[in-house]
C-alpha cells in the first residue's frame, strides 16, 4: 500500500472507532480518547419512586410503619430476589432481609458467587404488616401481607422491576409466588420450575423461578437440599450469555 493509501485507511479506522464511541475527533480531525462515560449510580427513577413509597398511603401500613422498606442491590442486577415484606429488624433498618432469614439469604446467595449488592432484593410490600400496629416494639407481631395491601403496592414493585430489568426473578415463598404469578399454585408444588412474568412496559417476559422462603428453611432444614438445586439452577442460567 502507499503511503497515501496508508494514511486513507487510518482516517478511515479513526472515522469507525469515533462513530462507536471509542475515540472523539477534535475539529482538526486529531483523534483523542474519549473521556469515560460517568456511570450511573442509578437509573433514572429509581431514586424517585423511593420518594414516592417513602411518602405512600395507598393502604393503612404506610402510617403504621417505622420505616419504608424500599429494595437494596444493584439498580443493574441480573436477578431479583422478591419476599413477601418487612418484618420486625427491616421495619427498624429500612433493608429487606436483615433478620435470621436475611442471614440465610446472604449465605445461600454467596454459595452461588452472588451478594446482596450484585442482586436486588425488594417485598411484595414495602411497608410492615403487623399483627397489633399499636405495638411496633412487640416481638412476634408480624404477619403476612393482606390481598389488598399487596394489591396497594404492586404497581411500586413492578416499577422496580421495569427500571432494573432483571433477566430473572426468584420468588421466595408462597406469597410472593402466588401474588407476582397471580396463581393459587401453592410454594411445594411451584418450585424450582421456571416461569413466565409479563411486565407492562417491558417487551420481553421475566424468567421467574420460585423456590422456598428463607423463614422456612429455618423451621425446617429439610427444605434446603431443593432450594440448593434452585440456586444451582440459577447460577447455570446466569452463566448463559
Ligand atoms: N421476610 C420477607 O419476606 N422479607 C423481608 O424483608 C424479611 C423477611
Amino acid at each position: 500500500m502507499t503511503e497515501a493509501g496508508e494514511l486513507l485507511a487510518l482516517v478511515r479506522e479513526l472515522r469507525a472507532r469515533a462513530a462507536e464511541g471509542d475515540l472523539q475527533v477534535g475539529p482538526a480531525g486529531a483523534a483523542r480518547p474519549a473521556p469515560p462515560k460517568p456511570e450511573p449510580v442509578e437509573p433514572p427513577g429509581l431514586d424517585a419512586l423511593k420518594a414516592q413509597v417513602a411518602a405512600c398511603r395507598k393502604c393503612p401500613l404506610g402510617a403504621q410503619r417505622l420505616n419504608p422498606v424500599f429494595g437494596v442491590g444493584s439498580p443493574k442486577a441480573q436477578v431479583m430476589f422478591v419476599g413477601e415484606g418487612p418484618g420486625f429488624q427491616e421495619d427498624r433498618q429500612g433493608e429487606p432481609f436483615v433478620g435470621k432469614a436475611g442471614q440465610l439469604l446472604d449465605d445461600i446467595l454467596k454459595a452461588i458467587g452472588l451478594s446482596r449488592q450484585t442482586v436486588y432484593i425488594a417485598n411484595m410490600v414495602k411497608c410492615h404488616p403487623m399483627v397489633d400496629p399499636s405495638n411496633p416494639d412487640a416481638r412476634g407481631n408480624d404477619r403476612p401481607p393482606a390481598p389488598d395491601e399487596i394489591e396497594a403496592c404492586r404497581g411500586y414493585l413492578e416499577e422496580q422491576i421495569r427500571l432494573i430489568r432483571p433477566r430473572f426473578i426468584v420468588t421466595l415463598g408462597n406469597v410472593a409466588t402466588k401474588a407476582l404469578l397471580r396463581e393459587e399454585l401453592g410454594i411445594t408444588r411451584a418450585r424450582g420450575v421456571w416461569r413466565e412474568l409479563r411486565i407492562e412496559g417491558l417487551e420481553e417476559p421475566v424468567r421467574l423461578l420460585p423456590t422456598f422462603h428463607p423463614a422456612a428453611l429455618l423451621r425446617d432444614p429439610s427444605l434446603k437440599r431443593d432450594v440448593w438445586t434452585d440456586m444451582k439452577n440459577l447460577r447455570t442460567e446466569l452463566s448463559r450469555p
